[in-house]
Order: C-alpha cells, then sequence, then structure tokens
C-alpha cells in the first residue's frame, strides 16, 4: 500500500521526482532549463512552498503569480493552456506513483486551482502590456 504524504522527506522526494520528469519533458524541459539557473535552490524552494501548503509551515514567502508572469515574459509568452495541463498531468501522475490518501488529493487540488490562476494571470498581464 502506498502512503500519505506526511513529511518533509515526502514533499522532498515528490517535488525531486517531479521536477527530474519535467526537465526531461518535451514541451516544459525547455522553459525550466532556459529560466533556472540554479536548480538545488529552486528545488529547495519548491519544497517549502509545498510545506508550506499542505502542512500549514511558515516557510515560504514568495509571489508564485508575479513571478510566472516574469517566466512567460523570459520565454516570449509562449505559456499558454497545454503548459499548464502537461504540467498538471506530469504532477497528478508522480502523486499517484508515490502516494495515496488525502493529503495527496489536497496537493492535486491545489494544483489544478493554482494552475488555473497562474494561467489566468500571465494572460491578463500579457494584455495589459503596452504595444
Ligand atoms: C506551465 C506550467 C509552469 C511553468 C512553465 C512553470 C515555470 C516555472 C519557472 C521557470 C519557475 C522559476 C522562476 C525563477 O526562478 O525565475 C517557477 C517557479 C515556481 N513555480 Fe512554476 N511553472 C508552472 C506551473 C506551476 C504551478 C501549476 C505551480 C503551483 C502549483 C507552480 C509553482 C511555482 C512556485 C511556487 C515557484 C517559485 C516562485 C518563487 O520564486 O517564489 N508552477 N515556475
Amino acid at each position: 500500500m502506498k502512503k500519505n504524504i506526511e513529511s518533509q522527506e515526502d514533499v522532498t522526494l515528490l517535488v525531486h521526482t517531479f521536477y527530474a520528469k519535467v526537465r526531461e519533458n518535451k514541451l516544459l524541459g525547455p522553459v525550466f532549463n532556459n529560466v533556472i539557473k540554479d536548480w538545488p535552490s529552486h528545488l529547495k524552494l519548491l519544497v517549502s512552498f509545498w510545506e508550506s501548503n499542505l502542512f500549514f509551515e511558515r516557510k515560504y514567502f514568495g509571489n508564485p503569480m508575479h513571478a510566472h508572469i516574469e517566466v512567460d515574459k523570459k520565454v516570449k509568452g509562449i505559456i499558454n493552456e497545454l503548459y499548464f495541463e502537461t504540467w498538471l498531468t506530469l504532477w497528478n501522475e508522480t502523486i499517484d506513483e508515490l502516494f495515496e490518501g488525502e493529503t495527496a488529493e489536497i496537493a492535486k487540488n491545489r494544483a489544478k486551482n493554482m494552475a488555473f490562476f497562474l494561467n489566468k494571470n500571465i494572460f491578463d498581464a500579457r494584455n495589459h502590456q503596452p504595444q
């Protein structure tokens, strides 16, 4: 039987396994590998993000909305729904491979909600750029 997500070690395994897949992915890999210069720091940040998100620990204080608008600018506005769908498919796949239970389902739902708002914010930011 698979276990629930319940510790920093679990989140670390999830985040590391997920980003290994992202880096290999034909669509997402080039975006991440272009923008992220320091993978160990990124992975650490994302572990703290998911710990804060799933366990209500105050470890992450960043602004993902702003970060993704900047990412979209760096890759010249190519990010669209397909990128988010691919991201979510890999995220859900990784969770299902490694974990099951309530927190695993919450992690899938939170990512889905956040992907929706990130996508919307990127789109809105693009449409408010001066021509
Ligand atoms: C199309 C899908 C996505 C792409 C291409 C993408 C790409 C990136 C990249 C390149 C960074 C690094 C930014 C930098 O260091 O300058 C980043 C940061 C981050 N991403 Fe994503 N991302 C995607 C979806 C998501 C989703 C769905 C979530 C959450 C569920 C998420 C959460 C985060 C967080 C928390 C950070 C750290 C922001 C900070 O600097 O504080 N991303 N993303």
